[in-house]
């Protein structure tokens, strides 16, 4: 009965909530992951393409870091669980869910209604569109359309890539496409294409931390829509996905997200 599922609902919760305060102090005062306690919460292993600088990417320690990083380490601080994130190329990612090598992927990965048939994803967590690269001093690229008879790259299976095949076609030999993001602009800066279609976060984060590279952005925020971000689980994996949405609501709601968006993006306006 519906009460019945409500009872059980709620001692679910308080057991979970217990179950995460322990494991709070175990880990508080030992300090060590090992301790029993600390090894009950469950760990979840996260693909994510370490490409995608400012959301994921490999440190100089070769570490994985970024904003997508931070956030779900702290949802899942909140949650009670662990995550380890193993770096895992944009081709082939999401196929790593049903196959069950990764639990989560957290990749800057855009929530569309064609991934939605193949996997389930988490409340979004951060807002982007489009842009589009090109070379510092081009004049003749103003808006999206002027990219009809242009030579484009774009990573491959993104929604960049989606973009671009609906205004060139898809099987327009002008789409170059590459394995990750920086690929795609390197191929701008060499001359091989005279634009690069990809997220704006990562665009602009490229072209601030290379402006020797002669690269320039155009924003056309009337040919493209606003794209959300999600986590995702394989498809009905309900309880994960709970578990993410609960966390991230929690994040959002007591500073922690805002903080980890500032140190990325400065402070929301
Ligand atoms: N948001 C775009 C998409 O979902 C690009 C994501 C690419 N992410 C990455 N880590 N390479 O298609």
């Amino acid at each position: 009965s519906r009460r019945m599922l409500l009872a059980s609902v709620l001692l679910a919760t308080v057991a979970v909530t217990a179950c995460g305060k322990k494991t709070e102090q175990a880990s508080a005062s030992a300090g060590a992951a090992s301790t029993p306690a600390a090894s009950a919460a469950k760990e979840y292993v996260v693909g994510t393409d370490a490409t995608y600088a400012p959301f994921e990417f490999q440190n100089d320690k070769k570490e994985i870091v970024g904003f997508d990083i931070d956030v779900l380490s702290a949802v899942a601080a909140k949650a009670g669980f662990k995550v380890k994130f193993v770096n895992t190329p944009w081709e082939g990612i999401f196929s790593t869910l049903q196959q069950g090598d990764r639990d989560i992927l957290t990749s800057a990965i855009t929530i569309t209604d064609e991934r939605k048939q193949s996997m389930d994803f988490s409340d979004p967590y951060f807002e982007a569109r489009q842009l589009i690269a090109v070379a510092k001093g081009v004049s003749d690229i103003k808006t999206f359309q002027d990219l009809k008879a242009k030579k484009v790259a774009v990573q491959t299976g993104t929604t960049g890539d989606d973009v671009v095949k609906k205004l060139l076609g898809k099987t327009s030999s002008n789409i170059k496409r590459f394995e990750s993001m920086p690929l795609a602009l390197k191929e701008l800066e060499s001359g091989g294409v005279q634009a690069a279609v990809g997220d704006n976060g990562v665009v602009i984060n490229y072209v601030k931390n290379n402006p020797q590279n002669g690269i320039s952005v155009v924003a056309d925020d009337k040919s493209f829509s606003a794209e959300f971000y999600g986590f995702a689980v394989k498809k009905g994996n309900k309880e994960l996905l709970a578990k993410i949405n609960s966390g991230l609501k929690a994040i959002k709601a007591d500073g922690t997200y805002d903080s980890i968006y500032a140190k990325y993006f400065g402070a929301k306006k």
